[in-house]
């Protein structure tokens, strides 16, 4: 099959992101991708105010600002929307407005240029994100980890997730959020927790280790993000940027080891199901951005013998080049196009598996 270029799109949240991705997915070895242009802009002064992304404002500026985020991915790419094979847009999970205003261009642009529209899950972006990066092969086992969103599974190719583990509580972005704000740090708040925890004693605040000793890989958050409110308050007096510093460096330590132990067990899982794959794990999702979670990860990998392809920072946020490559995938394994797709605030990416106590909560996407 020739080489695709795709528009790809995406407004599930708070980053209008349009993208130009041309690539290849051969029958036999591993999938060709290039990134010709990738526009993302964030939302962060217009919800900073509000200490979190308000759904109303974020929709109205993805309505006024999606085609200029179109129009120059498409001139950084040398191209115009004539010679784009297809287009993909997210169509789901996230917050409704958002997702509403990016369908309705991305259908309004397709039927204009009349080319097809792939509808895509925003959960699957970040999931294949290691195959769009590092060309891995099917099958390996995928971490997504944001503000809205924990997810870890197998992933056997496009339309193809078996969960093994999600969040019974917070997603770890919000929980790194939450502590944030508890401790004055701003929002978004992991990159704060990252920057103050630089020069913490991760030792110095007791964390518990959620769900240990219980079977299964779900996550818990919630538990260490009450610890640190705890040891906050029991401090005599506001808390100084040392505590600040020990409190953030504590509670980052307790959450990069509770995603390892968890993704080590999906490991042992993995190579169970799939004992002829060549084992690895991709992380992908804002949380993947952060260095101890990533080394944690890196460091249980070594120990499993499994490869690790973590996604590069600037696609570990939400992007318009995971939702292309979704597209493109999808294209090329012979799923029909959906211009008439709807959006969906709700749409797990394992449609089989049980629902989950808390998952999704938020509505948000990841
Ligand atoms: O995937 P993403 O851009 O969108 C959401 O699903 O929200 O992830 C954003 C989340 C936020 O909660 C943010 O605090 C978190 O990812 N995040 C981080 C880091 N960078 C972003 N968490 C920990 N460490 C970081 N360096
Ligand atoms: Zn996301």
């Amino acid at each position: 099959m020739a080489p695709l270029t795709v528009l790809g799109i995406e407004s599930s949240c708070d980053e209008t992101a349009a993208s130009l991705v041309r690539g290849e997915v051969p029958q036999e070895g591993a999938p060709k991708a290039e990134i010709l242009s990738s526009v993302v802009y964030d939302q962060m002064d217009l919800h900073a105010l509000y200490g979190g992304v308000v759904p109303e404002i974020a929709a109205r500026a993805h309505a006024e600002k999606i085609d200029r985020a179109v129009e120059e991915a498409l001139r950084k790419a040398g191209l115009t929307l004539n010679e784009v094979d297809a287009l993909a847009v997210t169509a789901g999970p996230g917050l409704i407005g958002g997702l509403i205003a990016g369908v309705l261009a991305a259908q309004g642009m397709a039927l204009g240029a009349g080319k097809p529209l792939v509808a895509v899950n925003h959960l699957e972006g970040h999931a294949l994100t290691a195959r769009l990066t590092d060309g891995a092969a099917y099958p390996y086992l995928s971490l997504l980890v944001s503000g809205g969103h924990c997810l870890l599974g197998i992933v056997d190719g496009p339309g193809a997730f078996t969960r093994l583990g999600a969040s019974l509580d917070d997603a770890p972005g919000e929980a790194f959020d939450k502590t944030a704000k508890m401790l004055g740090l701003g929002h978004p708040g992991g990159p704060a927790v990252e920057r103050a925890a630089q020069s913490g004693d991760p030792a110095r605040f007791p964390m518990p280790r959620p769900l240990i000793g219980r079977p299964g890989c779900d996550f818990s958050f919630s538990g260490l993000k009450t610890a640190a409110r705890m040891a906050r308050d029991s401090l005599a007096g506001a808390p100084s940027e040392q505590d600040k510093a020990d409190l953030c460096a504590a509670f980052q330590a307790a959450a990069a080891e509770h995603l390892a132990r968890q993704s080590v067990k999906a490991m042992k899982l993995f190579a169970q199901r799939r004992p002829a794959a060549a084992p690895a794990l991709a992380i992908s999702g804002g949380v993947a951005a952060n260095g101890v979670v990533r080394a944690h990860l890196l460091e249980a990998c070594a120990a499993q013998g499994f490869a690790f392809h973590a996604a590069p920072l600037s696609l570990c946020g939400d992007n318009g080049a995971m939702i292309a490559w979704v597209g493109l995938e999808r294209l090329a394994a012979g799923f029909p196009p959906s211009l008439a797709a709807r959006p969906r605030a709700r749409w797990p990416l394992d449609e089989q598996a049980a629902p989950l106590v808390g998952a999704g909560r938020k509505g948000a996407k990841a």
